[in-house]
């Protein structure tokens, strides 16, 4: 048994997620996560709404609430839709909470008394009709490098260099087209450069194990080789007062700054509200954040990757004071770096990219609405972006639910078990068997070894694709056996046999497929007679600020949580010959055709 953080990129609550995101996040964090309990690992997995930065806080301007009130709304629809989605975190939180923004100020604390953070003078933009600061990438004008005449006050989309607003040719902004005054202002940076060496030593060792994607420990190390030092702290009014400018509201942490600490701080927070619940030690979070023998999977969209394998580990090192200027840990302790940084690329809607602002969208509520949780995972596992980008296509998607899920494994599970109830009401005992059946076992029971060993290296196309092709070998061992055509009283146990076979081959690629499907799995247990649940489900619990006054100021707010102790183990169990089996109900739903063209029409 191993030890295993999973930990999962955090949605921005600036408006509904929808199924690119948690193709990226959600769905392939899931699957491992449930996979790893599974095989028998200390699995902890947390993640939590994102809700601080700028863009919220434009959105909510042009809302006209505050922010807290826009960050109230998403963060429900948000945790509903995930929770949906059966996604089974630990803990998912949200960055508003008192504890999270104790946990991020100490970390600033002693990132600083290690002298990682240094303060620095800096220009920063002011509109002149609002007074307000405008940020970087609110800001337009010509490159001065390519002379791009609308490159951004952060960085130029048509040479790619990173720019300052201060070096752009005629800067206006892009929120009334006003000039922007440029003023001094303060701020602390993170110095990066003196966190390099470790930076890169760290990467080198991770790219030593082989884990990584090799597109993404490239782009980590490429990215250090122009390493400059990054400001921490904002000229904004929303986000985690900056530890010694209380005084100075309109000077918070960087989004980023703290975002990336909620892996930590929702550990902690599970620990405590554990802890108040069951005893245990407020303190458990340790276990995954101080054992050098934990591992941890940090799963997120492409666009993330320089945060997770730059920013974070730098905050990490700063604070364990591991960097070019030395340092002691602050009360955390020594906190693990991580092991894997598991991103993939974007889902694509045909050929062009989600966008809420053009309305090419499809909502995650809006899909399990009308398709249900696992059609989507099914076609996120078994067509998402996972090392390429990938285009969802809704023929696409209906050809997969129809051919695969409803064809395939719902007609296996459907034939095996109408068969059973209409010949014996239960699982019948299996005779003697033949070696046609030995071999539809073995290659059933050899799914574990090649399906887990798959999954555990996030590869979950292939992983689901193996899994389906046991499917269709069981599929053909009914085809070859033909216990449909044994009508005879001299072939009842022959019968017998085949469909005990067929019950248990049914049983073990339900396991199979039990963390890409779980809705599905439940609903494939009870159709052989088990009992409960077979796949544990997360819930929504509203539950009491554990820090009231600190923090955006909640009362109490919702979080994702389960109990995920009872996962069956990754390994075939045996059916019971004489358990009850009834005639039962498709599992899947196929999909008529016509919807390619009513979704489309939206
Ligand atoms: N909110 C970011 C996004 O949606 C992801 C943040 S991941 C975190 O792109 F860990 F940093 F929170
Ligand atoms: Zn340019």
């Amino acid at each position: 048994m191993t030890r295993v953080l999973s930990a999962v990129a955090w949605p921005y609550t600036n408006g509904p997620r929808h199924i690119g995101h948690v193709a990226g996040f959600g769905v392939p964090s899931d699957v491992f996560s449930r996979f790893m309990r599974m095989a028998g690992h200390d699995v902890l997995m947390v993640s939590g709404t994102d809700e601080h930065g700028t863009p919220i806080l434009v959105l909510a301007d042009n809302e006209g609430v505050a922010p807290r009130e826009l960050v109230d709304k998403y963060n429900q629809v948000i945790v509903d839709d995930l929770c949906g989605l059966g996604l089974s975190y630990d803990l998912f939180t949200r960055t508003t909470t008192g504890n999270h923004y104790s946990v991020v100020q100490e970390m600033f604390e002693t990132c600083r008394r290690n002298g990682y953070m240094v303060e620095k003078t800096t220009q920063t933009a002011i509109s002149p009709s609002t007074g307000r600061t405008l940020p970087d990438r609110y800001i337009e004008g010509t490159c001065p490098i390519c002379k791009y005449a609308e490159a951004r006050g952060d960085q130029c989309d048509n040479c790619g260099n990173q720019l300052d607003a201060t070096e752009l040719i005629n800067p206006r902004s892009k929120i009334n087209g006003e000039t922007p005054e440029f003023t001094d202002t303060q701020h602390w940076f993170l110095d990066l450069p003196a966190l390099a060496e470790a930076l890169a030593e760290w990467l080198d060792q991770r790219e030593a194990t082989g884990l990584w994607r090799p597109n993404v420990i490239k782009f980590s190390q490429n990215i250090l080789k122009e390493i400059r030092p990054r400001a921490m702290t904002r000229d904004i009014d929303w986000g985690i007062p900056v530890p010694g400018w209380e005084d100075q509201p309109t000077k918070r942490l960087y989004v980023w700054f703290d975002a990336v600490i909620g892996y930590l701080s929702a550990s902690i927070e599970w620990a405590r509200r554990l802890a108040e619940k069951e005893g245990t030690s407020p303190d458990k979070w340790r276990e995954w954040w101080n054992d050098s023998e934990t591992e941890s999977y940090y799963f997120m969209g492409k666009d993330n990757i320089v945060f997770h394998s730059q920013i974070w580990p730098a905050e990490l090192l700063a604070y364990n004071g591991q960097g070019d200027k030395g340092g002691d840990p602050g009360t955390f302790g020594t906190l693990n770096l991580p092991t894997e940084v598991v991103s993939s690329e974007f889902l694509t809607f045909g050929d062009s990219q989600f966008s809420t602002s053009r309305g090419n969208v499809i909502y995650v509520g809006d899909f399990l609405a009308r398709y249900g949780p696992d059609a989507l995972r099914y076609y996120i596992c078994a067509a998402g972006p996972e090392t390429s980008d990938a285009a969802f296509t809704w023929a696409d998607f209906v050809t997969r639910n129809n051919s695969e899920l409803v064809a395939g494994w719902g007609n296996l599970v459907n034939r095996t078990a109408t068969m059973v109830a209409k010949s014996f009401g239960e699982i019948p005992a299996a005779g003697p068997l033949e070696e046609v059946d030995e071999q539809v076992l073995a290659t059933v029971r050899d799914g574990f070894a090649s399906v887990g060993g798959l999954i555990e290296k996030h590869r979950l196309r292939a992983a689901v694709a193996e899994a389906m092709r046991v499917v269709g070998e069981v599929n053909k061992y009914l085809t070859v056996t033909e216990p449909y055509k044994m009508k005879d009283e001299s072939q009842r146990e022959r019968l017998a046999t085949v469909l005990h076979v067929a019950t248990q081959c049914v049983s073990d690629c339900n396991t199979l497929l039990a963390p890409f499907l779980p809705h599905a799995a439940n609903k494939v247990h009870a159709v052989l007679g088990g009992e409960g649940e077979l796949m544990p489900m997360p819930r929504v619990e509203q539950v009491d600020e554990l820090e009231p006054g600190n923090g955006a100021g909640h009362t109490s707010y919702s979080i994702i949580t389960g109990e995920y102790s009872s996962t069956p183990a990754w390994e075939s169990r045996p059916v019971v010959a004489g358990t009850k089996i009834e005639k039962p109900t498709p599992v899947f739903t196929k999909l008529d055709p016509s919807i390619i063209e009513e979704e489309l029409s939206r």
